[in-house]
């Protein structure tokens, strides 16, 4: 059990609470948010970051709405509760376009405010705050449900290569391509990591190598370029990645980067899975070239922590996700089974 926690919905002051995850693995420094632009901020600008977790945030958002409603002691009608909460959805939906958990988390609260916007405030703020909590759980729960079935996969002794971070950090606990190397460690595998550093914001080396470390599990931090010669000396057995929105075809957005490692791991015939929660499949989006893909500010590559390494001048291009094809991709472990996408995906109704 880790003593810290990504997100938390702090009943006392109303606010919503967020482990400033810049700041690891230096420091555990916790933000609190008591307003819709600080949580939206805090999404936006990498405080709290992961599929799941970023979802996880917006529903607490929506939470600390009703609380607010509540607190304030006025009393809004059905219609004007749902317009206004509709607007607090929209505001936290804009944050991040890419992880398709935000927009479902967000569809979900709205869903349960329309159940409930007819009763009191403070029933309205107990069922939405009993919403946010199931959803937290349902996460952590679906993580360990994947994370069973991808351990089956691992082979013995493996070294398995991970990029960014898919851990705890980034989820409602355990995490998803970290749930698959807990869950074959915890089964007595005897596996190690290479987690890639992932620039510009070194979520591998920074967060990943930050909770395998703790947990006991070996982890060797490489810089993302290191990947292809480290496979075709035979020195990586299985890759496992996260992923920020799986299209109906069964392609994947993942951290930019997770591509290249999908065309090295089959060009040397390297095992590349995907473990990702229901929330993450989208229906509605048809192929990956459909998905919105996250630019963020160029400053961000220009820097290297607070050095500036790029020339002044020359500009710089920061698109904060990839797609990988269903073709590379060997297994996607779900809480709704084990799917093969190389080869044929059929999307199970
Ligand atoms: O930009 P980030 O840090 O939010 O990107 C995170 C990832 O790409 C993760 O792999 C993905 O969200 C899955 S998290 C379980």
């Amino acid at each position: 059990m880790n003593d810290w926690f990504v997100v938390r919905f702090e009943v006392d002051s109303g606010e919503v609470v967020l482990l400033d995850q810049r700041r690891l693995p230096g420091e555990v420094h916790y933000l609190r948010c008591g307003t819709l632009d600080q949580v939206a901020d805090g999404i936006r600008d990498m405080v709290v970051r992961g599929a799941p977790a970023i979802g996880l945030t917006a529903a607490y958002g929506m939470v600390m709405h009703a609380r607010q409603e509540l607190d304030s002691g006025e009393r809004s009608d059905a219609s004007t509760f749902l317009v206004t909460l509709g607007a607090v959805g929209k505001a936290l939906n804009a944050t991040r376009p890419t992880a398709v958990n935000l927009s479902w988390a967000v569809a979900r609260m709205a869903r349960k405010a329309s159940e409930v916007a007819s009763l009191d405030p403070k029933s309205r703020y107990q069922a939405m705050l009993g919403e946010a909590r199931a959803m937290h759980q349902e996460d952590a729960q679906a993580c360990h449900t994947m994370g069973k079935l991808g351990a089956e996969d691992v082979p013995e002794g493996a070294t398995v290569l991970t990029h960014c971070n898919a851990g705890a950090l980034a989820t409602g606990g355990y995490g998803t391509a970290l749930g698959v190397i807990r869950a074959a460690h915890e089964a007595g595998k005897n596996i190690r990591v290479l987690a890639c550093e992932t620039r510009p914001y070194l979520q591998g080396a920074r967060l990943t190598a930050w909770e395998l470390h703790q947990d006991g599990i070996p982890v060797e931090v490489i810089c993302d370029n290191m990947a292809g010669h480290l496979m075709s000396r035979g020195e990586v057995q299985f890759v496992v990645v996260g992923a920020d929105r799986v299209a109906a075809n069964g392609d994947v957005a993942n951290k930019v980067g997770t591509y290249s490692h999908a065309v090295l791991a089959n060009h040397h015939g390297i095992p590349f899975t995907v473990a990702a929660p229901w929330s993450t499949v989208d229906v509605r989006t048809a192929t990956g070239s459909d998905i919105e893909i996250e630019q963020r500010p160029p400053d961000e590559v220009a820097r290297c922590g607070d050095r500036i390494v790029v020339p002044q001048g020359v500009p710089c291009r920061h698109p904060a996700f990839d797609v990988t094809p269903a073709n590379f991709i060997d297994a996607l472990y779900t809480d709704r089974g084990r799917f093969e996408p190389k080869g044929g995906w059929v999307l199970p109704g």
